[in-house]
């Protein structure tokens, strides 16, 4: 192997500069050269190709977002566009991938692998922590701790008020962000897909806190399809419970910022992990972090099984929060 391309796909999280960085200077580092590809797989299919030095990733590590920009590409799910993709690749002289990304990202480097046999493989990222066999996505950690600012600022004005504050953070399919930043922020209330919600208890339970002497409450609720989102589940808890409701939709916020040192720290040991399995002979994996040392785990394991949330966790937020 001559020469490594690295990208970044689908939503963007903080730490994915930190994981560009490490994967750039180490491949160096081992003599290797680095292709930045713009723009995730849309970026291999429109041939968007840039050289990278030591002095590309420099003043990155503390940025957000990703300096080699990021889409969501449905152009690369048909055979055509991996085709396409594969031949600009080889045609800049790329013999192997690295990307950075999430499920999205897993499934579309897997299927890259099956039909074009480019090595290829994926740093776990994404702020929602739901990939398979990596207990850490890089991302999770700054998007919960900015979910958790906004808990507790929510938290001042709606003790003030005496209020009921209904949180949505992101987490499409999963709720890793709200149960944690739900858990640290001490809410009285998580609801996650995982979870059925019997939204009749959910109004009892607020009720009985307000009759031990609570006179706010917190619930954070995952955003998406099996939860219903924030809004038609604050109405309903409004139009049954009479309590004073408020609604805050957290949104992209949550994306973006500063990544903190966790973040940095993961990102830079699981570019430089992805370079070494590479040149290891490796491909078709996701690198991730186990018990926090270094794992690989098959991209199909990846995005096809589901990671459990941890019922300990939801039933110790309930208990802590009466
Ligand atoms: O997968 C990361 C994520 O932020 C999800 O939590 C959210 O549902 C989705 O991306 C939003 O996607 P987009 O940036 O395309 O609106």
């Amino acid at each position: 192997m001559k020469r490594i391309g690295v990208y970044t796909s689908g939503g963007d999280a903080p730490g994915m500069n930190a994981c560009i960085r490490a994967i750039v200077r180490t491949a160096i580092t081992r003599g290797l050269e680095v292709t930045g590809i713009e723009g995730g797989y849309a970026g291999m299919i429109a041939a968007k190709f840039l050289p990278m030095n030591m002095r590309s990733v420099s003043n990155i590590i503390c940025r957000g977002g990703t300096m080699l920009k990021s889409s969501r590409c449905p152009e690369f799910k048909t055979q055509e566009g991996r085709a396409r993709a594969a031949a600009n690749l080889r045609a800049a002289g790329v013999d192997g991938l690295i990307g950075i990304g999430g499920n999205g990202t897993s499934e579309g480097a897997h299927n890259l692998w099956l039909q074009e046999r480019l090595p290829i493989v994926i740093c776990a990222s994404t702020i929602d922590n739901d990939l398979y066999g990596t207990d850490y996505t890089l991302g999770f950690d700054t998007a919960m701790n900015t979910a958790l600012e906004a808990i507790d600022r929510l938290r001042d004005t709606a003790a003030a008020h005496d209020r009921t504050s209904f949180i949505e953070v992101m987490g499409r399919n999963n709720g890793y962000l709200a149960l944690y930043a739900g858990l640290a922020g001490g809410a009285e209330e998580i609801v996650i897909p995982e979870v059925p919600t019997d939204v009749d208890a959910l109004c009892q339970r607020l009720l009985d806190a307000q009759k031990r002497g609570k006179t706010s409450s917190i619930v954070v609720v995952a955003e998406g399809p099996v939860t219903g989102g924030v809004v038609a589940l604050a109405e309903k808890v409004s139009a049954r419970t009479h309590l004073d409701v408020r609604v805050t939709v957290l949104g992209h916020v949550q994306r973006g910022g500063s990544p903190n040192a966790r973040d940095r720290i993961n990102g830079s040991r699981l570019g430089a992990a992805a370079v070494d399995a590479l040149l290891a002979g490796e491909t078709d994996k996701l690198v991730g972090l186990v018990n926090g040392q270094q794992h690989l785990t098959s991209l199909e394991d990846a995005y096809t099984k589901k990671k459990p949330i941890d019922q300990k966790i939801m039933d110790l937020a309930y208990i802590l929060a009466r």
